[in-house]
């Protein structure tokens, strides 16, 4: 059995990692809300990574598994978009992620080999009109997962799992009518967009002892869309 912390678990993404894992690891949801963790064997803790420091008391003495979950979509054309955006997007994507790896730092080096499993996107990789502040804070976190990955090799695996658009309240105001579900389908080369446990089933396998030997990745699981054109 592995103690896992999630960042974000209460909804989206986040929620099925944590339903995925909560019948077989000791998983600990660190989030503002308890959202739709209600029925699950899980310990919360009220917690907001914008204003928080993460309370070492309240955690096991040994992480094996850390996943950060919260993210943004801003999505505006560059002239419109002020500093304080890119600013907001980096905080809540990228820089509130590195306060915590290092507060849990010692936590994750306790274990045979932890895993760490971080949130990029497709625009990351792939250039995107009206995505220039999502796309640098995304990089920013694509490469911080290398640089760590290297760093803490071979105790701290780390790797990245960069989504195309998931259907989730993150996303609820680009697919919340049939018209525009259709358009973003379209718009993959698999011709749908990826529902949450497309996305959790690859943090499960990067958190599990299966993928012991991946460290340093970015896995593009996006429907085709960041390396087909078709
Ligand atoms: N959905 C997509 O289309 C998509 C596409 C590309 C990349 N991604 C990335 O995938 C990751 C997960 O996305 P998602 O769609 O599952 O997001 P989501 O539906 O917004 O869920 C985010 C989770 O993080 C928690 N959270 C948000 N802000 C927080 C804060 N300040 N402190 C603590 N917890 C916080 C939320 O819980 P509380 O509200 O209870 O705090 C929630 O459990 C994100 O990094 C996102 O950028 C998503």
């Amino acid at each position: 059995m592995k103690n896992i912390l999630l960042i974000g678990g209460s909804q989206g993404i986040g929620l099925e990692i944590a339903k995925n894992l909560s019948q077989q690891h000791n998983v600990i949801v660190a989030s503002r809300t308890t959202g739709d963790l209600a029925d699950l064997n899980v310990k919360h803790l009220t917690f907001d990574a914008a204003t928080d420091t993460l309370d070492l008391d309240s955690l096991p003495e040994v992480l094996d598994g850390f996943v950060y979950c919260p993210g943004s979509i801003n999505l505006k054309p560059f002239k419109n978009l002020k500093i304080e955006h890119f600013q907001e997007d980096l905080e809540i994507n990228y820089l509130h992620m590195v306060k915590i790896v290092q507060t849990i730092l010692p936590r994750l080096l306790q274990s045979s080999q932890s895993s760490v499993v971080l949130f990029s996107s497709v625009a990351a990789s792939t250039g995107m009109p009206f995505h220039s502040s999502i796309a640098g804070a995304k990089a920013a976190v694509e490469g911080f997962g290398k640089a760590i990955a290297a760093e803490f090799a071979p105790k701290i695996r780390v790797n990245t799992i960069a989504p195309s658009i998931t259907n989730t309240p993150l996303s609820e105001k680009f697919l919340n009518s049939e018209a525009k579900m259709e358009r973003s389908a379209e718009r993959h080369p698999l011709k749908k967009v990826g529902q949450p446990q497309d996305i959790a089933q690859m943090a499960q396998f990067l958190l599990s002892d299966d993928s012991s030997w991946i460290t340093g990745q970015i896995f593009h699981v996006d429907g085709g869309m960041s390396t087909l054109n078709i």
